[in-house]
């Protein structure tokens, strides 16, 4: 996901652009650049690869002036080059961009007609051309902006400075997030609270189909047709700090070990600590007499929403349907009377997950979201919003958002199953009583890191690899896989364990690792048969379990992890960081960079 933003201010603009964008570095990207007006001229620094280059750049070659842009560049469109990296420009006009111009080679193959010339490969230049087009037949830039707007097709936020306009920015939000910030006799325009909040905590977001003409003096906010409108003006909580490592060698470590204290903050938020009751807000709909909820997320969120599905059903006896976002917002599902739909999503701007919301709020569901950045899109788009005290998640590949995630459906399973009559005081007790625990149960689980560090040795080594696990297991199996696949880049499969005998244990020899999750749950026998059976093929299991497992099959695995006993329905939670530290520690060996992946974004905000 790219990120943008934008000053229109009294100091020079270039410095306090790139701390804006470092702010936006865990979007993930892989080029940067800033453009300012010098002298009523447009100027460009931009750069490959991380911030830390373009910092060079201008130290080489400084850029003066009070107006300019920035970008952090995750390449959809043309290689991740300097030629291909924002800002874009022409001599009147100069743009930088989050989304997809889905129609830019139409417009671009009418733009070079008209004598335009191109010199990168995106989508993104035809931003400037079109408008500098505009402006070159005489439409003043306000006039330019808002007639190009109305061209395009596709997700876009993108802030523009024109040449010789020291006094105006242009802004425009068509499916990505856009913020506005007030400053004093400064104003500002960036993708999120984050990268403004070392300049203003004063925002207000721009809504889909917005678009801004900003000055020193404020803000005029237009909607779709023009009409100037109002944008509610919001302090936020969000810090300014810049998030560090802690001394840690990755964020996604630090997050990793973040999860017993983080865990314990979203568990304080929903059990009351005093009494132990489970104490979910109050919706604006009541999901226990919904007629069923369909759950829609995507990558490791789809994963927690799967585990929630096995936890409403056999808690709550509540249907649950789900799928993954970019599936589901194109299959036109029918969504049935008195139906709740639930949105899972870390950054609150995965643009699939928006855009499935969107379909179900037009099919009258009542919309729920669990989410973790606060004021994110999803968020504000959802009648009632669960937030998760993880905290800003850094690493691309996310961790403690995910057990967040767990800890807050399954307080929410658990509040739904006994209003609907399927759980008593004393189950519902219980439930709140193993969550409780968890935070410790963690950091047990924890102390494992340095095993797990010398598993990976193993690991690193094999082409291949195959998780499996039974039930709410299943899930977390393919998030074991995920994990490893987005930072170690090794092949790796989550298999449900019954559905080995159908085909995947052809895969089973003395070269693939075979990581297998087995709490003592009501599946505990059929998963032992599992694990016979891929060892009576020569197969390496790794197996994470409690000690109940440990003893069944200690005799015939390769290696063992043992994990404190707890109540399976928490389990999903604690089975989370021993996948997690096997994924880390392989990137390692790997030599990856493990907190921003290759081709990964921390967010993707494209279709
Ligand atoms: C998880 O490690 C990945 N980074 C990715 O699958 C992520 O979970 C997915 O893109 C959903 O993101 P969201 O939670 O911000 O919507």
């Amino acid at each position: 996901m790219c990120g943008i933003i934008g000053i229109v201010g009294v100091n020079d603009a270039a410095p306090r652009l790139v701390e804006g964008l470092r702010r936006l570095e865990y979007r993930g990207y892989d080029s940067a650049g800033v453009a300012t007006l010098v002298n009523g001229h447009i100027d460009r620094r931009r750069a490959e690869g991380k911030l830390l280059n373009l910092d060079a750049r201008l130290r080489e070659q400084p850029l003066a002036g009070t107006v300019g842009i920035g970008h952090t560049r995750w390449a959809t469109h043309g290689g991740p080059t300097e030629n291909n990296a924002h800002p874009h420009a022409t001599k009147r006009v100069a743009v930088v961009h989050n989304g997809i111009i889905e129609n830019y080679q139409e417009l671009k193959d009418e733009l070079i007609e008209a004598g335009c010339v191109f010199e990168s490969a995106t989508d993104t230049e035809v931003i400037a051309h079109l408008v500098t087009l505009n402006m070159d037949r005489g439409m003043a830039p306000a006039e330019a902006a808002h007639a190009a707007f109305q061209r395009f097709t596709g997700a876009f936020a993108l802030v523009l400075v024109f040449a010789g306009e020291h006094d105006l920015l242009i802004g425009a939000r068509h499916g990505t997030p856009l913020a506005v910030g007030f400053g004093d006799g400064e104003m500002y325009l960036a993708s999120d609270a984050f990268a403004l909040a070392p300049l203003t905590n004063r925002i207000c977001y721009l809504e889909d189909g917005d678009w801004a003409e900003v000055t020193r003096a404020g803000a005029v906010i237009h909607d779709a047709g023009g009409a100037v409108v109002d944008r509610p003006v919001k302090t936020t909580a969000v810090s300014g700090a810049l998030i560090g490592k802690d001394g840690y060698r990755h964020y996604m470590l630090k997050e990793i070990y973040e999860q017993p204290q983080v865990i314990g903050d979203t568990v304080n938020s929903y059990i009351n600590p005093e009494t132990s009751r489970i104490t979910m807000p109050d919706l604006p709909f009541d999901l226990a007499r919904a007629s069923r909820l369909t759950i829609v997320a995507c990558g490791t969120a789809f994963y927690a929403g799967l585990v929630a599905k096995y936890w409403f059903e056999t808690l709550a006896r509540l249907p649950v349907e789900i799928d993954i976002a970019s599936e589901f917002r194109y299959r036109e599902a029918p969504m049935p009377e008195n139906g709740v739909a639930l949105f899972i999503s870390q950054s609150g701007e995965t643009l699939d997950t928006l855009e499935a919301l969107r379909y179900c709020k037009r099919q009258g569901q009542r919309i729920l979201s669990v989410v973790n950045a606060p004021e994110s899109t999803i968020a504000r788009e959802s009648d009632a919003v669960l937030y998760t005290m993880a905290g800003p998640e850094i690493g691309v590949a996310s961790t403690k958002a995910f057990t967040t995630q767990l800890t807050t459906l399954a307080c929410l399973a658990a509040q739904v199953a006994h209003a609907r009559g399927a759980i008593d005081d004393e189950r519902l007790m219980s439930v709140a009583r193993s969550l409780r625990e968890v935070p410790a149960r963690a950091a047990e689980v924890l102390a494992h890191d340095e095993r797990l560090k010398d598993l990976a040795a193993e690991v690193s080594e094999a082409r291949d690899v195959l998780y499996l696990g039974r039930g709410a297991m299943y899930p977390l199996a393919m998030e074991g896989a995920l994990k490893l696949k987005e930072i170690s880049y090794i092949h790796a499969e989550g298999y449900a364990a019954g559905e080995l005998k159908h085909g995947p244990i052809a895969l089973i020899d003395d070269a693939v690792p075979v990581i297998v999750l087995v709490p003592s749950d009501n599946l505990f026998e059929k998963v032992v048969s599992n694990v016979q059976e891929v060892c009576a093929r020569s197969g390496k299991v790794l197996l994470i379990a409690d000690r109940k497992g440990i003893d069944r099959l200690s005799d015939r695995v390769r290696w063992s992890v043992e994990l404190p006993a707890c109540d399976p329905i928490v389990a999903p939670i604690l089975y989370a960081i021993p996948v997690q530290l096997l994924a880390y520690h392989t990137a390692v060996l790997k030599g990856t960079d493990v907190d921003q992946p290759r081709n990964l974004a921390k967010s993707v905000t494209v279709e």
